[in-house]
């Protein structure tokens, strides 16, 4: 049975995000997914890589955050909210997260999820990323929301271009060798609306929910985000001459 990880960041499930989530679940269950779920503010998930989190780090030597996921992978002693949260990202054929932008970036739960859940020596190596990766084949998908309008999330817009606030996220599951599907993102979605405002806010995320089980039911034909191959870059990792550049955290002009 094909199987969806739905990953939550935001600290309650009533909120927008969480409603959004729960429609991710209900629509992978109609398109025949089992369903895994991880909702980190509810888990209390510990975002914050630390020493304290491997029993074998010597407490009088410095902390080396690579060499103790590293070596804590080599021994199948990684800690065990680690090791629940990758055998819920082995699992998946998808992952799709949900979290609103805050400070221009995922919320902190999210990123410390990252910094922790893939773990180095476990989930990536030197030999194992990019197009090497060892999650090739499988998909991820961002389900976001702004405060901010669609007008001022523009490429050219005062809040910045939403599409380089997630391209680090994006990079960072690429570098796993998943395949990122463009983000659905919904704007403007505050409490702070008032009267028609608030009636076309409502009826916006409306349609976002009742059209989700189509978008689900879609989700092998959505486009992906394009990133460079491994042979685009020459032996110093750099992007060659002639090759696309695709975003512009990677490109020709200075
Ligand atoms: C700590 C914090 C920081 C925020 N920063 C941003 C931001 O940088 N850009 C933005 O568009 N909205 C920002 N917002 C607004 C949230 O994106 C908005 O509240 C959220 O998308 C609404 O979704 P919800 O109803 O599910 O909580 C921020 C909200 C909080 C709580």
């Amino acid at each position: 049975m094909p199987t969806t990880l739905v990953i939550l960041a935001h600290p309650d499930p009533r909120s927008f995000n969480g409603t959004w989530a729960e429609a991710t679940r209900a629509a992978s269950e109609a398109a025949g997914h089992e369903v895994l779920w991880s909702d980190l503010v509810s888990m209390g998930f510990d975002p914050v890589e630390r020493a304290a989190h491997y029993a074998a780090t010597d407490p009088a030597a410095s902390f080396d955050p690579l060499k103790a996921q590293e070596a804590a992978a080599a021994s199948g002693s990684l800690p065990p909210d680690v090791t629940c949260e990758i055998d819920k990202l082995r699992r998946a054929d998808r992952v799709i997260f949900h979290f609103p932008i805050w400070w221009f970036a995922p919320p902190a739960i999210l990123k410390g999820w990252l910094d922790r859940v893939l773990a180095h020596g476990e989930t990536h190596a030197v030999g194992q990323r990019f197009d090497k990766g060892q999650f090739r084949g499988r998909k991820a998908l961002f389900c976001v929301t702004t405060g901010s309008s669609a007008d001022e999330s523009a490429h050219n817009g005062k809040e910045g271009d939403i599409r380089m606030l997630l391209w680090p996220m994006a990079y960072t599951l690429r570098y796993l060798g998943f395949s990122v599907v463009e983000p659905k993102i919904v704007h403007g979605v505050h409490g702070y609306h008032r009267d028609a405002r608030k009636t076309a806010l409502d009826a916006r995320l409306r349609e976002t929910l009742d059209s989700h089980e189509a978008l689900i039911a879609a989700f092998d034909t959505l486009p992906l985000m394009q990133f460079n191959a491994d042979t685009e870059f020459d032996a110093d990792g750099r992007l060659k001459s002639g090759a696309p550049s695709h975003s512009r955290f990677i490109r020709h002009d200075p």
